[in-house]
């Protein structure tokens, strides 16, 4: 397999310049200008586009069994969406239930994405109990190339840890070298509040956002950082929402906690009056932590062009409005929380980030994929164009206008979220390890060609 894709404006995170790219088997082996064209190689003319290297969501959740249901999409579903979304790899939650060991949900994972996965994926380790038996499933999951966790700090009685299974994971993680996400969120004060709102007959969609106001949020990351202070364990917080909560990060940080931090498409372009939708229409919005007011998008996108936030992720969770959100209908606690994006944000990241001005094109590249996989050590393999990197390349065409629409959409999931919005640009061209995935808008690549990626170990301490 060989493939020369011409003539495109390659950016990068520090880079920008029109060159053609080379790539044989499964890797980038030359970039230039005027390279031959050699016989039987397929050739792409990407002429007036942008090629990025292939993008990375660092937060997913395709497989998810959650609040009573499951996550809507398969792998194959899952990451179809990504890759003509111009997502290349992407790093899914491993969430075991409490009453499940690590190893088993470890393998549960491997094997829903087996034979069905169409992008290359990894995994967040969760831990979701500590016990005598977890610390050595965990260094065997860690030898196998998982270098990530995932702790939660809300969801109480579902995947939250106490504080003494924070400390032995932490412990346990900087002597790995292993980096520590985490979802953080007090889970004593969600339930309190959740309890006073239900009570008191407040039970619609647009009380979840008063359950998780942001110093639930902030406190559960002030909590995590201390942990993260005092056992040196490096750390990365998943979907972060608001300001008080990156004011924690950043007082953390000038501590010298090792804290990369994570926001997500939602947070960026969605605010909390999209969750007061009448008719529980609000169902659709709801994900935790929940949106936010307006006044924290344009901090957030701040926080993103100045390096304070590393990355944008979706945390990916489908729920159909149809048949799962309803089971919170007279009960907010009860919808399974998730707000789908997995195949649209790249699309809106530059439509509301490149096109308004907000983000230059390096720093989108930056914190759609090659932050990510500097984060959790997969540099330069992906997020890099350059020899010997993976050929993984988005051939983008910034002409493109188009409408986001549930009826064009991969995901299984049966709504859209930004319904009806008017995007720039789009994938043209997607490439997996130098094969052609999809093609303006379809998916045309090898259903369970996706490989899972093993990364290599960390700093042990
Ligand atoms: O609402 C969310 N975020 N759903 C997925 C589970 C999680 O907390 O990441
Ligand atoms: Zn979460
Ligand atoms: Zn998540």
């Amino acid at each position: 397999m060989a493939l020369l894709i011409q003539n495109g404006e390659i950016v990068t995170g520090d880079s920008r310049y029109v060159a053609d790219i080379w790539c044989e088997g499964e890797t980038i082996t030359r970039i230039g200008k005027d390279l031959p064209v050699p016989e039987g190689a397929e050739v792409v003319d990407a002429t007036g586009k942008y090629v990025f290297p292939g993008f990375i969501d660092p937060h997913t959740h395709i497989y998810l069994p959650f609040m009573g249901t499951f996550a809507k999409d398969t792998y194959a579903t899952g990451t179809q969406a990504a890759v003509v979304g111009g997502t290349t790899t992407l790093f899914d939650m491993c969430c075991p239930s409490r009453a499940q060991e690590a190893s088993e949900g470890f393998a549960t994972w491997l094997e829903q994405a087996a034979g069905k996965a169409c992008c290359d994926y990894s995994f967040h380790m969760g831990v979701t109990k500590f016990d005598e038996g977890t610390g050595a499933q965990l260094r065997r999951i860690v030898a196998e190339g998982v270098q990530s966790f995932k702790i939660f700090l809300a969801y109480k009685g579902a995947f939250g840890i106490d504080d003494s299974e924070l400390f032995a994971t932490l412990q346990l993680a900087r002597e790995l070298g292993v980096v520590t996400t985490a979802h953080c969120e007090n889970e004593t004060l969600v339930s309190e509040l959740q309890k006073s709102l239900i009570a008191a007959g407040k039970t619609a969609p647009k009380w979840h956002y008063e359950s998780r106001p942001p110093r639930v949020e902030a406190e559960g990351v002030h909590h995590f950082l201390s942990f993260a202070e005092l056992t040196g364990a490096p750390v990365y917080i998943v979907h972060l929402s608001c300001r008080e909560a990156l004011e924690e990060a950043i007082r953390a940080r000038l501590r010298g906690v090792n804290v990369g931090i994570e926001t997500l498409i939602q947070y960026l372009v969605l605010d909390k009056t999209w969750a007061e939708k009448p008719e529980f229409e609000g169902a659709k919005y709801v994900m935790s932590p929940p949106l936010r007011d307006k006044s924290n998008q344009e901090i957030l996108w701040n926080a993103l062009r100045q390096g304070l936030i590393n990355t944008v992720g979706t945390d990916h969770a489908p729920f159909d409005f149809e048949t799962q959100k309803p089971m919170g209908l007279s009960d907010f606690t009860k919808i399974p929380n998730g707000i789908p994006a997995l195949e649209d944000r790249i699309r809106l990241l530059y439509t509301h980030g490149v096109c308004t001005g907000r983000l230059d094109l390096h720093t989108f590249v930056n914190v759609a994929s090659t932050n990510a996989a500097k984060i959790f050590r997969l540099f330069p393999q992906k997020g890099a164009i350059q020899p010997g990197s993976d050929a993984d390349l988005v051939v983008f065409d910034p002409s493109h206008r188009g409408i986001l629409s549930e009826k064009n959409q991969i995901s299984a999931v049966d709504y859209n979220a930004f319904e009806g919005w008017k995007i720039q640009g789009r994938p043209a061209v997607v490439t997996l390890r130098g094969e052609i995935a999809a093609r303006d808008g379809q998916f045309i690549g090898k259903t369970g060609r996706g490989k899972f990626l093993r990364r290599p170990p960390g700093q042990s301490k």
